[in-house]
């Protein structure tokens, strides 16, 4: 675990935690909102990855922005570090300490404050959970213009927090565009009210953006403003067998130019990423034997024009030999199998072998060389004592995800994949993270992505908001 591989990385001067503190907050929270039992505290203390872990003795579970203000501003004064953190579903390690900073959980900020049924505004605290949140909205004609593999645990609080891509951005874009407020606590505790609902506002700094992405360094988000779409009335999905990933582009390509407006995701897998979910979950896949898997789905308001438009699609794609073999349907439980196929690779890659240790890269690149880090991965790791090296993703957004698992952790293996994975990504004029962010994993490479002026302004802007810096130390930003 990383106290064991981290050892160059020292503790900051911060306050230990001590009976007085833990006195304090229990006057600013109420007792059964504080963890200190250590079996308690243990699950918030490691990462979804179980690869990161922190040995933090204290949990709070604010219940409102007020409680996050005064536990913030008590922080502070103490020169206490602090770790935000939603579902845990971060895989950047970021979401858990690294030593001993307290955590402070969205868990019990849950509530969803109001929908807005003409312009779809949603309007709810940090903590909800972003499935919780999309089944609400469907019951008012609604959906979040996100989705992702973590939907059943992570919070839009961290959804935000870590500018979250997934799986409809190819519709929707990013949260950039979609969340329109923000309400956030600055480290000394005043409540930063920027939680607008208009999608046009153009009064100086947008500053609810800096919150979007900084992975809980500057603040901690109490509130979201997002805008949701309508929830498409029609919905298909097709899953696809191709030759190569030439074909995979060339799909792609005749999918927008096809589907067009109706074009709601296109995800790519190869078949290490395939054959994971489907020994590790034992589901059978309805197209088998195939170098590269592709699913499309189309969403839209009329389903028999999409259905055409769907049909019409697959049958060019087959006549001209770039597709081998497919499957498509409208029917629910179906499309969530074939969404399986997709959303349950990194689990299955992390459970396909005990105790294996997974390198997760989330990189975006050229399409011309969005696969080719694969091979160069696998030509770097011949010989090696490595189970798998594939890549899935996001291929519609140019964002890929490169996974490489070992049977347990090497130095060896890491100074084979870092840092060259993330030179020829920034060669190639790609991004060292698409999605996941920079959290505690990456920070010595955030110069492959950043300049130098750049990060200077980042740490200025770190300066502004948390002087103390005991918002999520050791994240994001590069060591000093
Ligand atoms: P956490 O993991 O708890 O925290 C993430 C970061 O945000 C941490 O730095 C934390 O300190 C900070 N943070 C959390 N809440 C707050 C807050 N309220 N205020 C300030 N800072 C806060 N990511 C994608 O982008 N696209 C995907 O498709 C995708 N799929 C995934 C699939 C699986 C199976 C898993 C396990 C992860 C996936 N992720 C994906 C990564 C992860 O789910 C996202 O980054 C998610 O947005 C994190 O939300 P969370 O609530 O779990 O945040
Ligand atoms: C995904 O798209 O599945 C993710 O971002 C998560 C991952 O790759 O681990
Ligand atoms: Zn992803």
């Amino acid at each position: 675990l990383t106290k064991v591989r981290y050892p160059h990385l020292k503790r900051g001067q911060y306050a230990e935690i001590s009976e007085k503190h833990i006195q304090m907050f229990e006057r600013i929270v109420s007792k059964n909102q504080i963890l200190t039992d250590p079996s308690d505290v243990e699950p918030y203390n490691i990462d979804w990855l179980k690869m990161v872990c922190g040995y933090s003795s204290v949990v709070l579970k604010p219940r409102n922005t007020e409680e996050v203000s005064e536990i913030l501003k008590f922080c502070n004064d103490e020169n206490i570090a602090v770790c935000p953190q939603g579902g845990r579903t971060g895989v950047v390690g970021g979401s858990v300490p690294v030593f001993d900073e307290v955590i402070v959980s969205t868990q019990l900020m849950n509530k969803i404050i109001s929908i807005d049924p003409i312009t779809g505004v949603l309007i709810c605290q940090a903590g909800c959970v972003l499935e919780n949140l999309d089944s609400a909205l469907n019951e008012k004609g609604l959906t979040m213009p996100l989705d992702l593999g973590a939907k059943g645990s992570c919070h839009i609080g961290g959804n935000v927090s870590t500018n979250a891509g997934g799986i409809r951005y190819l519709r929707y874009g990013s949260l950039h565009g979609n969340v329109l407020g923000i309400e956030a606590v600055k480290a000394d505790g005043k409540i930063l009210d920027c939680l607008g609902t208009m999608k046009k506002d153009n009064t100086g700094y947008h500053l609810k953006n800096l919150f979007i992405g900084s992975e809980g360094t500057l603040g901690l988000v109490t509130k979201v403003a997002i805008k949701c779409p309508p929830k498409p009335k029609a919905v298909n999905v097709a899953f696809i067998g191709l030759e190569s990933f030439e074909n995979i582009l060339s799909v792609f390509q005749l999918a927008k130019s096809e589907l067009a407006e109706v074009l709601s995701a296109f995800e790519m897998m190869d078949a290490p990423s395939m054959h994971s979910v489907v020994d590790v979950y034992h589901v059978k896949s309805p197209v088998e034997k195939c170098p590269f898997y592709a699913l499309i789905e189309t969403s839209g308001s009329n389903a028999s024009h999409d259905e055409e438009k769907l049909t019409s699609f697959l049958e060019k794609g087959m006549a001209e030999g770039l597709i081998i073999d497919g499957t498509v349907t409208g029917e629910p439980s179906r499309m969530l199998n074939l969404w399986q196929l997709r959303e349950g690779i990194p689990e299955a890659i992390l459970h396909s072998k005990e105790n294996c240790y997974v390198y997760k890269y989330d990189i975006s690149l050229p399409p011309q060389q969005f696969y080719q880090i694969v091979d160069e991965c696998k030509k770097r790791l011949e010989g090696k004592n490595y189970s798998l090296c594939c890549g899935y993703g996001h291929v519609g957004d140019c964002n890929l995800h490169l996974n490489v698992s070992i049977p347990e952790y090497s130095p060896e293996i890491t100074n084979i994949l870092e840092p060259f994975v993330f030179e020829w990504t920034a060669h190639y004029g790609g991004s060292i993270s698409a999605e996941h962010g920079i959290g505690f994993k990456k920070t010595q490479y955030l110069h492959l992505s950043k300049t130098a002026e750049s990060i200077e302004v980042m740490r200025q802007l770190k300066q502004v908001f948390d002087p103390k810096g005991i918002l999520n130390p050791y994240k994001v930003l590069p060591d000093v």
